[in-house]
């Protein structure tokens, strides 16, 4: 008689990072415009942020525009921002309700003022929410972040405020954008793409990948529930002997 292996039980991670891909091709696919993949890919950020903060997650961090997507045509960026200031709107009872603090990261240079606007509005109003920490990496890119972290550094040790010998993990850490989001435990990147593609570059150090094959307006509890069982498969040994 053959035994089955049962599958392994979710785990939910502390933090969770996405890389939200395949907008373009589900739209593609079902014969539509690109930029109806990203309004579709809105309900997928609402199921997963909602979902994530239902199961305990402490921060969830979105890949929502990098700082290569400013390179793509004007129109669609045009719409991206719209459809992030609907989300910044009309997801903020939503956001209250589950306890869930917003926050941003990323350059605010680029931002059309409206956008960063409503980023600020939604930050200052989540501020004291306890539960879930939800990080919209916007105008980001990690090299990015990292130069920027360099350059605030060094303006520090230039000022004689800080010596170079004074610089550690800490120190770093603490000039990222967002230093109080815990490190990523789980990255997903859906639409079957294997890369990192500039996202969270000294965060994502020891986190465990997971690539989904669904395009991004497609995923949603049931590929976030497989995510969590792959992840419960995971042996993380951080380097050691265990
Ligand atoms: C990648 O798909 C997706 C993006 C560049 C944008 C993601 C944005 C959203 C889901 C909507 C706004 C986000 C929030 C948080 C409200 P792609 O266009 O690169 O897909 P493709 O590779 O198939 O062309």
């Amino acid at each position: 008689m053959s035994r089955s292996v049962p599958a392994p039980e979710p785990v939910v991670p502390r933090s969770v990072a996405v890389i939200m891909d395949g907008n373009g091709r589900w739209a593609r696919r079902a014969g539509l415009e690109r930029i109806r993949g990203h309004e579709r890919g809105i309900d997928a950020v609402r199921t997963t942020v909602t979902e994530c903060a239902r199961l305990g997650v402490e921060a969830l961090t979105l890949y929502a525009f990098s700082e290569e997507n400013w390179q793509r045509p004007q129109r669609e960026i045009d719409l991206l921002f719209k459809l992030l200031q609907r989300f910044l709107v009309e997801e903020r009872p939503t956001l209250m309700q589950n306890r869930v603090r917003l926050l941003h990261a990323g350059r605010r240079e680029r931002l059309p003022p409206p956008v960063l606007a409503l980023i600020d509005e939604t930050v200052a109003l989540t501020r004291d929410n306890a539960g879930m920490q939800l990080c919209l990496a916007i105008s980001y890119g990690g090299r990015q972040e990292l130069v920027d972290a360099m350059r605030s550094l060094a303006r520090r040790v230039a000022s004689g405020e800080l010596s170079p010998g004074q610089i550690g993990e800490a120190t770093i850490r603490g000039a990222l954008y967002q230093p109080g989001v815990p490190d990523p435990d789980l990255l997903i990147r859906t639409a079957g793409e294997q890369r990192l593609s500039n996202f969270l570059l000294w965060q994502i150090s020891y986190a465990e990948i997971h690539v989904s094959d669904v395009c991004w307006p497609e995923f949603g509890r049931e590929q976030l529930e497989a995510a969590f069982r792959d992840y419960g498969r995971r042996v993380r040994k951080f380097g050691k002997v265990l």
